[in-house]
């Protein structure tokens, strides 16, 4: 995706086992587009030598205040003017408490003191033992850091190098990449909080067997990413999908349309958008046996009847209307063709502001897709691009619509 091209990030390494973490992290980097100049501690090379963030970063590492390579021999100011973010990771208890004294002892924290607060952001990745994560010292120290304007990542759970388990080890290279990317997206979605319903629903014929269709839930995933990218709070609730949780999302997996309108129910009360992108099942089978159906030896097949699943974004829209504090309602449409003709008529008939409509057997399983994005007023298209790039841009629409109705 190349989500970080154009912009350079200072990766500054202190001391702390997760330096072996961020080896795989300055990859990832320079894979999503940045250019990284990495910064080291002594301490931080007690635990990775700078040769091997050199050739990952493709730039002479810098580790020393009085460091002759600099014609000004003023690292400090030089290596921070044209960064976009100081990235710490890992940021260990000790250099946490530096930050927070303003001390400026050796390169790298003497560059973070000297950074231009206004145009370089500080972002840090604590990783250390649970107890020193736990300390009220560290406690402390995370919440002053907080309040001088340092972003301060969350840490990540389970076992530690030291042998024991809990919070505090830094998280996961590809954790750290998409806190950064999102990072630097617009925040328009302050404030809200999104709801989504994502991939195909599972209707039981048996318990074994039952009906569903070709949705992967890769658009709805991307939108919940997008919306929790943009500041908002959201929850996703998902179909039987095998895509991993959007970081910093919270999910509620179902299974059958019913349960989906259970779950959208529960959690609409505290939304204000609502996006449906689910390929909700339009009927399920009348009655589910409890057991499994056998073949009898005699060719005679199962007689299946079917009833109607209730239409959750209707429902939705409906129940909103009139509300003081309306849920804001976005629909999908996946035809196979007549896609302006078939999404008007389904805005309509949903009685939703903002239908978006795509041609489902184009873009099921795909990665990317193509938008048409039907409203009263007539219809816009969002040229094909990757599924993420079009939820970024249906997000901020959406948060142009909501301010534009007040
Ligand atoms: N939808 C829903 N509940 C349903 C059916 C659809 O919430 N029981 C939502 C979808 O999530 C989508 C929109 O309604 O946002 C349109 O879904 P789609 O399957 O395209 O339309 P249908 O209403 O099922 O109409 P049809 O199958 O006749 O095209």
């Amino acid at each position: 995706m190349n989500d970080l091209a154009g912009k350079h990030i200072v990766l500054g390494l202190t001391g702390g086992i997760a330096c072996y973490k961020a080896a795989e992290l300055c990859r990832a980097l320079v894979k999503e587009g940045a250019t990284v100049q990495v910064v080291m501690t002594q301490a931080a090379e007690q635990f990775i030598t700078p040769v091997t963030m050199q050739a990952l970063s493709n730039r002479t590492v810098y580790g020393s205040q009085w460091d002759a390579r600099e014609p000004n021999n003023m690292p400090h100011i030089n290596l921070s003017r044209e960064a976009d973010a100081i990235l710490l990771a890992p940021c260990s208890a000790d250099f946490m408490a530096k930050l927070v004294q303003g001390r400026a002892d050796d390169l790298l924290s003497l560059m973070c003191l000297a950074r231009p607060m206004d145009t370089v952001p500080l972002l840090i990745a604590p990783a250390m033992n649970r107890e020193m994560w736990a300390h009220p010292a560290t406690r402390r120290n995370v919440a002053q850091l907080v309040s001088d304007g340092t972003t301060v990542f969350d840490v990540g759970t389970g076992d530690q190098a030291c042998g024991e388990t809990g919070d505090g080890r830094m998280l996961e290279p590809n954790e750290l990449l998409d806190d950064l990317i999102a990072f630097f997206q617009p925040k328009t979605m302050l404030g809200q909080h999104v709801l989504v319903t994502a991939g195909p629903t599972y209707e039981a014929i048996d318990p074994v067997r039952g009906i569903t269709n070709l949705s992967s839930g890769k658009m709805g995933f991307a939108i919940a990413r997008a919306a929790r990218e943009a500041g908002a709070q959201v929850t996703l609730v998902a179909g039987p999908v095998s895509l991993a949780t959007p970081r910093g999302v919270h999910r509620v997996d179902v299974r059958s349309a019913r349960d989906m309108l259970h779950a959208v129910q529960e959690k609409a009360a505290a939304a204000t958008v609502f996006i449906a992108t689910a390929a909700v099942a339009d009927w399920r089978p009348a009655h589910a046996a409890d057991q499994k159906i056998k073949k009898d030896g005699s060719g005679a097949t199962p007689q299946l009847s079917f009833v109607e699943n209730p239409d959750i974004l209707a429902a939705m829209a409906q129940s909103s209307r009139g509300q003081s504090r309306a849920l804001y309602c976005v629909g999908f449409a996946a035809e196979s063709e007549d896609l302006l003709a078939n999404a008007q008529a389904k805005r309509l008939r949903k009685g939703v502001p903002l239908l978006v409509g795509n041609i489902g057997p184009a873009t099921f399983g795909q990665d990317d897709n193509a938008l048409l994005l039907v409203d009263e007023s007539g219809a816009r298209e969002l040229a094909r691009d990757s599924k993420l790039s079009l939820a970024r841009k249906l997000i901020a629409d959406t948060a142009t619509r909501m301010s534009a109705r007040g």
